[in-house]
């Protein structure tokens, strides 16, 4: 049944209209659940877990709250695996290997990928329902959908654009994260075209709010009290925040990942599908800037995540963030060293029931 604008906060038993962003990797379980503690709702980031990690992180969190939570998944499709294209990409890679010394031949590749979303993951999630299944790019097959929703789920999907806020509304999706041009992390699209459509959180938040029916959540950009007032007063119900919680004790940020956010202003951060295959935000470094955009040769998401793997554990050892991803939104602030309940505080009005 769809849910009634106003009423998404009640429905998700909500004191405050903060949902932290699931970041898979980053956010941590403790944070997922100071977040529920706080009034707010905290989100599993589940892209790339295996079924087993799925019912763990579950039942993890339920163990340290009572209060509703949700996971979230990548709806990528099957990438199709093309030996030419990944033995270019291992060439375009191999001067940073060999600068950092690094054996390469170990990147594994699975020889079927599979989809984001798919049969196991969906019975995983229906034998333990935490109340909301969130989704990047898309929404999965209708008969998934709707075995979520007879779980229990409310869905919830990121639109990029007004058309994929209208095309998530017919697909029977319950509520519409609209994520502007300056959310931090991967950028949710999934219609053709939708590339070209981008814009920033308020000029999207609005003109989805007037496009659909659906209750609507802000996201990009927003790290302080004036831009969760600003989001709500275009009509958004609640904000999905990720690049501020990065910097909360809970995240789990590799060694120099910090580092490199806190010297940084928003002005340094760039849209780049070099990394994995995908646009996604994160910090200006020497990768961004040598590799620039790389649509066409990079493999398909997501298994250009498997070759910058080794880049990844390099510089959590040498604490350098020069040649692996620091994701990361336009709008960082220093917020301090806050907890991640000290945080949702912050970004509560203070008229929120
Ligand atoms: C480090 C990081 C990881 C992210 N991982 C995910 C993810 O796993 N799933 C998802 O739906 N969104 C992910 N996002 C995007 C967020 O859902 C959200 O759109 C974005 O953080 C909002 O913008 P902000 O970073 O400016 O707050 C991620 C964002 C960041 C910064």
């Amino acid at each position: 049944m769809a849910i009634e604008r106003g009423r998404l906060l009640s429905v998700l038993g909500m004191t405050s209209p903060v949902i932290q962003a699931p970041m898979a990797g980053f956010a941590s379980l403790d944070m997922v659940a100071a977040v529920c503690e706080a009034g707010g709702l905290g989100n599993i980031g589940a892209a790339m877990h295996s079924v087993e990690d799925i019912e763990r992180d579950i039942a993890s969190v339920r163990s340290r709250t009572n209060r509703r939570f949700g996971i979230n998944f990548f709806n990528h499709p099957a990438p199709l695996r093309d030996l030419d294209d990944e033995h270019a990409w291992r060439r375009r890679l191999q001067p940073y290997f060999d600068e950092l010394q690094l054996d390469a031949q170990d990147i594994a590749l699975p020889s079927r990928p599979a989809p984001g979303f798919g049969e196991e993951q969906c019975a995983a999630v229906e034998r333990d329902c935490p109340g909301l299944v969130s989704f990047h790019f898309g929404l999965p097959d209708a008969a998934y959908v709707a075995r979520l929703k007879h779980a229990g789920a409310v869905i919830m999907s990121s639109a990029t654009t007004v058309a994929e806020a209208v095309w998530l509304e017919a697909h029977g999706c319950d509520v519409v994260i609209a994520q502007g041009l300056e959310a931090g992390g991967h950028r949710g699209h999934f219609l053709p075209g939708s590339e070209n459509r981008q814009r920033g959180t308020f000029t999207l938040v609005p003109q989805i709010v007037d496009a659909t029916r659906l209750p609507v959540v802000a996201a990009g950009g927003i790290g302080d009290i004036r831009s969760v007032n600003a989001a709500l007063a275009l009509g958004a119900e609640a904000v999905q925040v990720g690049t501020a919680f990065l910097s909360c004790a809970e995240a789990s940020l590799r060694p120099g990942y910090l580092k490199a956010l806190q010297r940084s202003s928003g002005e340094e951060t760039v849209l780049t599908s070099a990394f994995s295959g995908r646009p996604a935000r994160a910090l200006s470094n020497r990768f961004t800037q040598e590799l620039g955009m790389h649509e066409d040769e990079v493999l398909s998401f997501p298994l250009g995540m498997k070759f910058i793997a080794p880049l990844i554990r390099a510089a959590a050892q040498s604490h350098a963030s020069d040649l692996a991803p620091v994701w990361a939104g336009q709008g960082i602030r220093p917020n301090g060293a806050l907890t991640a309940f000290q945080l949702v505080g912050r970004l509560t009005p203070i008229d929120t029931v």
